[in-house]
């Protein structure tokens, strides 16, 4: 395992200590959820009770094979913890997410949960967002003029792709990546972005006080 492998593993393992038996839990998305996911499959082999809900259907999947009980918002209103990844921390804590496509349902689960824990390495932790390209969700139809008002925008806007053809989320769904330079203002940008017809959210993450774990290429593990 390479050093920002060892680290993302012990970001999502120190994630994975703060379930508790009962909680009703939110399973994130990416490289580095997938070890707070690999976790807490094992404490429930050791007789956890908690039940999850993904915001993919790859983070699905892998907890349903590590025996995770999966639960929908058609039993629940509430979890009590989301453990998720991010593509960059700013020192506020405001994140972009989305870079592996699952913003959307990233920010719904995140939003409906009580306390949030952000796992990353720390390439990941900068000080001012904006360097990771924004993904925008849009709705497929249409997605031209969306794609021609980012350009307005100055995002300079690139639809994602998966072998040549649009990249679909698991909400069938596109995704385009912008890029903005430097955000200074990212509450702006978010609702400049959230008031065009036809984009379904934004990677921005915004004011959700998540706790942070980052864990450092020399094996250190920090908590902000
Ligand atoms: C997926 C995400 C991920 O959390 C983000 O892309 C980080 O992934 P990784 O841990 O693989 O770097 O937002 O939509």
């Amino acid at each position: 395992m390479d050093a920002i492998t060892k680290a993302k593993k012990a970001a999502g393992d120190k994630a994975a200590a703060l379930v508790q038996p009962g909680m009703l839990v939110g399973l994130g998305t990416g490289s580095t959820a997938y070890w707070a996911i690999e976790r807490i499959g094992q404490m429930v082999k050791e007789g956890l009770n908690i039940r999850a809900v993904a915001t993919s259907i790859a983070s699905e999947k892998q907890a349903m094979a590590l025996g995770i009980p999966i639960t929908s918002f058609s039993e629940i209103q509430q979890l009590d913890l989301d453990i998720d990844g991010a593509d960059e921390i700013s020192e506020e804590g405001q994140l972009i997410k989305g870079g592996g496509g699952s913003l959307l349902r990233e920010k719904i689960v995140a939003l409906a949960s009580r306390h949030r824990v952000i796992v990353g390495d720390e390439r990941k932790y900068v000080r001012t967002l904006g360097k990771f390209p924004l993904p925008v969700e849009v709705v497929p139809f249409g997605w031209e003029l969306v794609f021609k008002t980012l350009q307005a925008l100055q995002g300079h806007p690139t639809l994602r792709t998966r072998d040549d053809k649009p990249y679909i989320t698991d909400n069938s769904n596109y995704i385009i990546d912008c890029s903005f330079g430097v955000i200074r203002e990212p509450e702006l940008l978010h609702q400049q972005l959230k008031t065009l017809t036809g984009v379904v959210e934004t990677g921005l993450f915004l004011n959700l006080k998540p706790t942070v774990i980052i864990a450092y290429e020399n094996g250190d593990v920090k908590t902000i």
